[in-house]
């Protein structure tokens, strides 16, 4: 696998013009700061790279609004993770077009994954885009601003090995104060066969541990109760001091190394009421010694999402996600012998991926009745461009198959979601509540330990606050309860 990944044209070079600029952080109508419209896709990690976005250009004399009308600027942070995911943002711009025929100065820009792989051609195939960012050019924002002001369109797609915004604490977006994400690590270096990721975030690099703590210890201070790190495979997390501090490196042949479960024992020291969540764990990484770890701390959240893809064993190899299914099913006999039946379980599926059989797809459904997962995201197989199916195997499962097959994984998860909810009727469980219910004033929301969302009547409780709730009924997707001592 290691070689494979030498193949990804990484280090491919600043596309930005060096030229001097004259900043404007004004409107020119209003005189005021001007302000960034910031609109995210795709997974946690992107929504938490607006974050470092916003912060970024917060630093520039830049305002956010979450009101779109308002924006001088409008930023999509985009997904390429599907096709569909891709075609969103194009028709996204085609309404964005409507704005700025009323503002010609409105500026439009394209960060994240889409950008990252697209690069200058999205300026050649969208006209209304001025500026594309990838993933690791955030940093570069300010810059690119200032060019597109000179009358230019602006491009930075480089690839970093080292970018981590360690330094950079982001601003937290349409956040409910109680609940934060921190992501500790960027890239991948997995080379799943289906996955356009490693080509969109590079290669994988863990952030230092203290810039992670003294993130998750301001958020504690500031009142949050619950933080989730972030990684595309945070069993892979690993910090060397040596690696990572030449000076050091001089000094001693000592590496200190921090895998992923120490880091988690670090940060649920921080304080028995802030909660630890992760996202993702890798089946091939997760260790005992993260699943002892998770047993060990009270507030590490008995919850864990773990995609398995694949229930057979030869998809999984072409895939090549590592592992078989008698692995998988192993993993999973571990999680609920220490942490027993009542931990969270999740998963991603794909169905129809290259020459899956009828039998084949099978045994994902029975993996799912094994594993018990309490929910699913689930998927029909989207060939992407450049990825290692797309240049060796054939899409070869007709989309009816791929859509019957992607109906039956759903209507099994359903019947387990349905089951998981009911067992947990008549339990007690800590909730952390987040805020009030999307249906009622009178009832507020928050997640057990498990990961399952809880309404229940308001009392004189607010949000950021523990309390006990005992479940009385339940849907499919939620528990209902109320509030006891
Ligand atoms: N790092 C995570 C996955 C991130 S992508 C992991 O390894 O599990 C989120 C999910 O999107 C994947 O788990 C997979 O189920 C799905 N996915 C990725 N590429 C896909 C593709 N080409 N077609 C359909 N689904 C895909
Ligand atoms: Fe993609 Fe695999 Fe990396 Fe997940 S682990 S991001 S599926 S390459
Ligand atoms: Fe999408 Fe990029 Fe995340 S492709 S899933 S936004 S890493």
């Amino acid at each position: 696998m290691g070689n494979l990944i030498d193949d990804i044209e990484l280090l491919t070079g600043s596309e930005t013009e060096a030229c001097e600029t004259v900043k404007v952080t004004e409107n020119k109508n209003t005189g005021k700061a001007r302000k960034l419209y910031i609109e995210s896709y795709g997974c946690q990690m992107n929504f938490s790279d607006s974050e470092i976005v916003a912060s970024i250009l917060q630093k520039d004399g830049f305002d956010t609004t979450s009101e779109i009308a308002e924006a001088d600027l409008i930023f999509l942070n985009t997904c390429s993770i599907r096709e569909k995911a891709e075609q969103t943002i194009r028709h996204r711009l085609t309404h964005i077009n409507g704005f700025k025929k009323k503002k010609p100065y409105l500026m439009v820009g394209i960060l994240g994954c889409m950008a990252e792989r697209l690069k200058t051609k999205l300026l050649e195939e969208e006209k209304i885009v001025d500026l594309v960012a990838g993933p690791d050019a955030y940093r570069d924002l300010p810059k690119l601003i200032a060019t597109v002001d000179d009358g230019d369109k602006a491009v930075n797609t480089f690839l970093s090995r080292e970018e981590t915004y360690a330094d950079i604490s982001p601003v937290r977006l349409n956040s409910n104060g109680v609940t934060a994400f921190i992501s500790i690590m960027r890239g991948c270096d997995n080379m799943c066969s289906f996955c356009v990721v490693p080509f969109t975030r590079g290669r994988e690099r863990s952030r230092d541990p203290k810039s992670i703590l003294n993130e998750a210890n301001d958020l504690f201070k500031k009142g949050y109760r619950e933080v989730t790190l972030l990684g595309q495979n945070v069993d892979s997390y690993k910090w060397s001091e040596v690696e990572n501090n030449k000076a050091k490196l001089e000094k001693s042949n000592v590496s200190e190394v921090v895998p992923f479960a120490q880091l988690l024992e670090m940060v649920a020291a921080i304080h028995p009421d802030l909660r630890i969540r992760f996202s993702t764990s890798h089946p091939k990484d997760i260790t005992d010694e993260v699943i002892y770890t998770m047993s060990r701390h009270e507030n590490i959240c008995k919850y864990i999402h773990l995609p398995v893809q694949s229930g057979n064993t030869r998809i999984l190899e072409l895939m090549n996600r590592g592992y078989s299914r008698e692995w998988y099913i192993n993993r999973v006999n571990k999680i609920r012998e220490v942490l027993g039946n009542d931990c969270g379980l999740s998963s991603d599926m794909i169905t129809g991926f290259c020459s899956e059989t009828e039998e084949e797809h099978q045994e994902t459904l029975t993996l799912m009745e094994l594993a018990q997962y309490d929910y699913s995201y689930m998927f029909s197989y989207s060939e992407r461009p450049g990825t290692l199916a797309e240049k060796k195997l054939k899409d070869d499962v007709s989309l009816d198959v791929k859509k019957r097959r992607l109906d039956e994984i759903i209507k099994k998860q359903n019947q387990l979601s349905l089951k998981r909810n009911q067992a947990d009727i008549g339990k007690t469980e800590r909730v952390l509540i987040e805020g009030t219910s999307k249906r009622s004033t009178e009832h507020l929301q928050g997640r057990t330990s498990s990961n399952k969302v809880v309404i229940f009547q308001k009392q004189n409780k607010a949000k950021g606050e523990y309390v006990n709730v005992i479940i009385e009924t339940c849907t499919g997707g939620t528990l209902i309860g109320r509030i006891c001592n």
